[in-house]
C-alpha cells in the first residue's frame, strides 16, 4: 500500500493521505540553521546545534507521535480546521504534502478554503519562511480567523526538559508590532535571540502557551483560536510561544499571500540594547525585510532549487529503471547531505540532546557527500581530526557548536581512527587537493600540539599497528563498528552503558572487521604514501599490511567464512563452533572488500556463506542465528529482540559492504539483488509493511527473526545512506574517482543493456555511456574517449570547463 507518489520531475515525494504509518519526514536548510518537518507538520527548529541551540520546542516519546510543530489554525466561522491535518484533524477536502529538496510544501482545503503553506530555510540564512497562501475556493466571501503557533524551546533542549524549577520562571518575550521575540536568558550570558514574524499587521497575538490554549487543552483544541479571540497574552516564565492572530476577508475566487519568518539572531556584546531591557530588533528587521514581498520570498525559493539542481548534476543517470534513477539522482543524494549535516543528533529516532558528530559517522557520511561540496567535506575532515588523540585513537563523538570532544563518551572504540584514511583520500581523490596533507592540525584541539594532516594519518594507520591483540589482530576496544558487541564489558547492571564500562581490563578481545579494514585503509594509505613520493612510509606500512592479511589468513579464517571475533577469554565470536551467531556480515564485508585471500577463493567463499546464511526476502541480516539469551560477554548485541538492531536486524549500513566486495569479484548480479532489496524507492509498494520513509534509507529492517520481517525503522540518520550511494554509484555503476583520473568498471546485472551517466569531476563533464552487447556482469573490453581509444579503464583528468564523451563497452 502506498501513502502517495514520487514526482522526479520536480524532484518531490507527495504525501496524499496524511495518516502514514509513522510521521514521514523532511529536513530544511543546508548549513548552520535547520528544521525537522513532518507530513503534518511536526518538528522543530535549530541553529548548528539541537542540543545546545534549540529554537522551538519538541517532545520526543510523545502521546500521540509528533506532537508539536509549526502550526497554522483556520476558524472559518466556527469551522476550525489546519492545513496539515494535525493538530485539529478536522477532516480535509484534499490534502497534500510534498517533501522537496529542502523545502515542503503543505496543502490542505476545507469548505471552500485552500491554505498552502511552504516551508523553507533560505540558502546563507538563519531563518525558516514559511509562506502561506489562502485562497477562497468557494462562491461565497469567506471571513477567516487565521492563526499561526510555535511554541519556544528555552535553547538548551536537554535542560529544558529537565530544569523546570528554574525554566518555568526564566521565559521572556518582546511584542512590536507584527513580530514577536523571544529572549530568554539574554540579559545574562546569550548573545542571542529569536524571533517570529508576518508581513502584514496582526489584530492580536499569543505568547504564554497555557493563556493561549487553556491549560488542561493539547495542541488540537486551543481555546483562543475555537474562541476565535486572541489573548494578547504576554510570557513571563512558564512556556513561551508565538502565535499571530490575523482577520483576512477573501472574496470568492481571491488569493492572499502571507510569509511568516522564524529567525535567529547573534548580536555583539556592546550591540545587545536599544534601551534598558529593550533588545536590539535591528538585525531581525533586516532578515524580515529580505522576505517581505511574496517575489521576495520566491526568488529565495527559485535560488535554493537551482542550488539543488546543480548539486545534484554532479552525477546524473539514466538507467531506464525509473526507481533507481531517483534513488541516485535525486533521494540517495539527498539524504547524503542531510547525514552529512546532522550525523545522528536530530531525527525522529535521535532526540537531538544525545549524540553529537561521530567521528566514525561522520567520517562515512562524507563519502557520500564530498562529490556534492567538497570544501565542506574538507572543513568536517579537518574538525574530525581536531578531536584525535596523539596517539591516533579518537574522542567517540564531538559537539557541532563547539567542535570539542564529548569527554563523558571518551574514546576507545577502535574502529574510529581508521575512517579518517577513508574520508581523507576520498575526498582527495574527488578534489585532488592535496594540500589538505599539509594543513596543521591539532590533536584533542590542543593548537600547541599540532602536526600535518598527513600525520594524522599516519598515527591513525599506526593507533591499529600498536595495539594488536594475542593473534596478531586488532583489538577491539569498546567496540568496533558495531557498537553493540562489547567484548570486553560484562555489564549485570542496567544502569551502566554498555559502550563506556569496559570493565574487563587487559581489552583482549581482537575484531576481524577491524583486521579487514586496516587492510583495506591501509592500502589506501599505502597507496597515498606512493603518490606523494613517500617511499619508505609506504614500504613500512606494507609490512605491517602483509602481516594482518596473513594474521586473518592464519586465524581469522573458520573454512567458509571470516570469523568475527576473539572474546575477552580468546574463544571464537562467529565461527561455526559457536552455537548462536556463527557467520557475522561485518568482517565478510571488511575482509571480503580488502580481498584478504582473494586469490585462495577465500572472499568467494565468504560472500556465498552470506548468500546461505544471512540473506533474506528483505536484506542481510546482521548475523546468525539470532542470539536467543543473553551472552555476557558478547554485550549489548546480545539484549535486543531476535531479529532486530545488531542482534539480526537487516542493519542496512552494512549491506553495501556486501554488494562492494560481490561487485568486486564480479558478481553484478548479486550486487545488484542486494541494492534492491534495501533501496527505499523499491519498497513503495510496501509501505505498509515499511513503515518508515519510501524516499530516505532506514538503519535497520526488522530480520527474518524478526516479529514482523520487513518493517524500517530509524529512518534519515544513517550511514546506509553514504554507503549505498557509493556502493550503486562507485561500484555497481562503476564510476570512481581516483588521483589520476575517473575510474570506470561497472558490475551490473548481466541483463543489463546499457546505461548513460553525466558526472562532473574536477571541473570537467564526463558523458558516459556504458553498453553491455555480450550481457556480461563485469569486465571492460574497450573504452574510447572523444573517439580515441585508451588503455585501461581510468579516464584521465581532463582540462577544467571541457566535456568528453566516454564509451565504455562491457564484454570479455
Ligand atoms: C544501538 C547502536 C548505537 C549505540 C550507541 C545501541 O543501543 O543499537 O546502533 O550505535 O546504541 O548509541
Ligand atoms: C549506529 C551508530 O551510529 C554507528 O556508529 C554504529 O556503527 C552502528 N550503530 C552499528 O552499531
Amino acid at each position: 500500500m502506498k501513502f502517495g507518489h514520487f514526482d522526479d520531475k520536480a524532484k518531490e515525494y507527495v504525501i496524499t493521505n496524511p495518516k502514514t504509518p509513522y510521521p514521514w519526514i523532511n529536513y530544511l536548510g543546508n548549513e548552520d540553521f535547520f528544521s525537522l518537518i513532518s507530513n503534518t507538520a511536526g518538528g522543530y527548529t535549530f541553529y548548528k546545534d539541537a542540543k545546545f541551540r534549540r529554537l522551538t520546542r519538541y517532545r520526543y516519546n510523545n502521546v500521540p507521535v509528533d506532537n508539536g510543530g509549526k502550526y497554522f489554525y483556520i476558524n472559518d466561522g466556527g469551522d476550525v480546521w489546519s492545513p496539515g491535518w494535525k493538530p485539529v484533524k478536522a477532516d480535509l477536502d484534499n490534502y497534500s504534502c510534498a517533501h522537496g529538496m529542502s523545502y515542503t510544501r503543505i496543502t490542505g482545503e476545507r469548505n471552500g478554503v485552500e491554505a498552502e503553506v511552504t516551508y523553507f530555510i533560505p540558502l546563507g540564512t538563519w531563518a525558516e519562511v514559511q509562506k502561506v497562501k489562502l485562497k477562497n475556493t468557494s462562491g461565497a466571501t469567506k471571513k477567516l480567523k487565521f492563526f499561526s503557533f510555535i511554541e519556544w524551546c528555552l535553547w538548551n533542549a536537554e535542560d529544558d526538559m529537565q530544569n523546570l524549577q528554574r525554566n518555568l520562571s526564566t521565559g521572556e518575550v518582546e511584542v512590536e508590532g507584527s513580530v514577536i521575540y523571544h529572549k530568554t536568558e539574554f540579559k545574562e550570558r546569550r548573545n542571542h535571540y529569536a524571533f517570529f514574524s508576518v508581513n502584514a499587521p496582526i489584530q492580536g497575538f499569543d505568547t504564554d502557551r497555557d493563556t493561549w490554549k487553556g491549560t488542561y487543552n493539547d495542541f488540537d483544541r486551543p481555546d483562543a483560536v475555537f474562541e476565535g479571540e486572541p489573548r494578547n497574552s504576554e510570557a513571563h516564565g512558564w512556556s513561551p510561544c508565538a502565535s499571530h492572530y490575523l482577520e483576512i476577508e477573501l472574496a470568492p475566487g481571491e488569493e492572499k499571500d502571507l510569509t511568516f519568518v522564524l529567525g535567529y539572531i547573534e548580536v555583539d556584546k556592546d550591540n545587545k540594547w536599544e534601551s534598558k531591557n529593550v533588545i536590539n530588533k535591528n538585525p531581525a528587521k533586516a532578515v524580515i525585510e529580505r522576505f517581505d514581498t511574496v517575489e521576495k520570498v520566491d526568488a529565495e525559493l527559485k535560488k535554493l532549487s537551482d542550488y539543488w539542481s546543480k548539486l545534484l548534476s554532479t552525477y546524473e543517470l539514466t538507467s531506464g529503471d525509473e526507481k533507481l534513477d531517483r534513488m541516485v539522482n535525486i533521494w540517495n543524494q539527498y539524504q547524503c547531505m542531510v547525514t552529512f549535516n546532522m550525523s545522528r543528533s536530530a531525527s525522529f529516532f535521535e532526540t537531538g540532546i544525545g549524540r553529537g558528530m561521530g567521528f566514525r559517522d561522520s567520517s562515512q557520511d562524507l563519502i557520500g557527500f564530498v562529490h556534492q561540496v567538497p570544501e565542506r567535506a574538507r572543513e568536517r575532515i579537518i574538525d574530525i581530526a581536531s578531536t584525535q588523540f596523539e596517539d591516533g585513537s579518537a574522542y567517540h563523538q564531538y559537539q557541532p557548536l563547539t567542535k570539542r570532544g564529548n569527554h563523558t563518551l571518551g574514546g576507545g572504540f577502535n574502529d574510529d581512527p581508521l575512517w579518517l584514511i577513508l574520508s581523507t583520500t576520498d575526498y582527495i581523490k574527488e578534489s585532488g587537493d592535496m594540500g589538505i596533507l599539509d594543513e596543521m592540525v591539532p590533536y584533542d584541539n590542543d593548537e600547541s600540539k599540532a602536526t600535518t594532516h598527513f600525520e594524522h594519518l599516519k598515527r591513525s594507520f599506526y593507533f591499529t599497528v600498536n595495539n594488536l591483540g594475542p593473534h596478531g589482530l586488532p583489538l577491539i576496544g569498546r567496540a568496533d563498528w558495531n557498537d553493540c558487541l562489547n567484548l570486553n564489558c560484562f555489564s549485570e547492571d542496567p544502569n551502566e552503558s554498555f559502550q563506556t564500562t569496559g570493565n574487563k581490563k587487559g581489552f583482549t578481545a581482537e575484531s576481524l572487521m577491524i583486521a579487514g579494514s586496516f587492510v583495506l585503509y591501509g592500502k589506501e594509505f599505502i597507496k597515498l604514501c606512493q603518490v606523494l613520493g613517500k617511499d619508505d612510509d609506504a614500504a613500512e606500512a606494507q609490512k605491517h599490511v602483509d602481516a594482518m592479511i596473513e594474521a586473518v589468513k592464519k586465524d581469522g579464517w573458520d573454512g567458509e567464512w571470516y570469523l568475527r571475533a576473539y572474546d575477552y577469554y580468546g574463544k571464537k565470536v562467529g565461527s561455526s563452533e559457536n552455537e548462536e551467531g556463527k557467520i557475522f556480515i561485518e568482517s565478510q564485508g571488511f575482509c571480503g572488500m580488502a580481498g584478504i585471500g582473494v586469490e585462495d577463493g577465500l572472499v568467494h567463499k565468504s560472500m556465498d556463506s552470506v548468500k546461505e546464511h544471512l540473506d533474506c526476502e528483505y536484506g542481510i541480516v546482521l548475523q546468525q542465528p539470532a542470539f536467543t539469551k543473553y551472552y555476557i560477554e558478547y554485550g549489548e548485541i546480545s539484549t535486543y529482540p531476535a531479529g532486530y538492531k545488531e542482534n539480526a536486524g537487516i542493519f542496512c549500513h552494512n549491506n553495501p559492504w556486501i554488494m562492494i566486495a560481490e561487485a568486486q569479484i564480479g558478481n553484478g548480479d548479486r550486487a545488484f539483488e542486494y541494492y534492491r532489496k534495501v533501496a527505499p524507492a523499491y519498497l513503495e509498494e510496501i509501505s505498509d509493511l515499511h513503515k518508515v520513509e519510501p524516499y530516505v534509507y532506514c538503519q535497520m529492517i526488522a530480520g527474518k527473526d524478526a516479529f514482523k520481517p520487513g518493517e524500517g525503522k530509524n529512518s534519515w540518520l544513517t550511514g546506509t545512506a553514504a554507503w549505498n550511494y557509493v556502493a550503486i554509484t562507485q561500484y555497481i555503476l562503476g564510476v570512481k574517482p581516483d588521483y589520476n583520473g575517473l575510474s570506470i568498471n561497472p558490475s551490473i546485472p548481466s541483463k543489463w543493456d546499457g546505461y548513460k551517466i553525466t558526472r562532473r569531476f574536477r571541473g570537467a563533464t564526463y558523458h558516459i555511456e556504458v553498453s553491455n552487447p555480450s550481457h556480461v556482469s563485469n569486465g571492460v573490453s574497450s573504452m574510447e574517449v572523444d573517439g580515441k581509444t585508451i588503455e585501461g579503464c581510468i579516464v584521465p583528468i581532463q582540462p577544467e570547463g571541457t566535456e568528453v564523451t566516454v564509451k565504455v563497452t562491457l564484454g570479455k
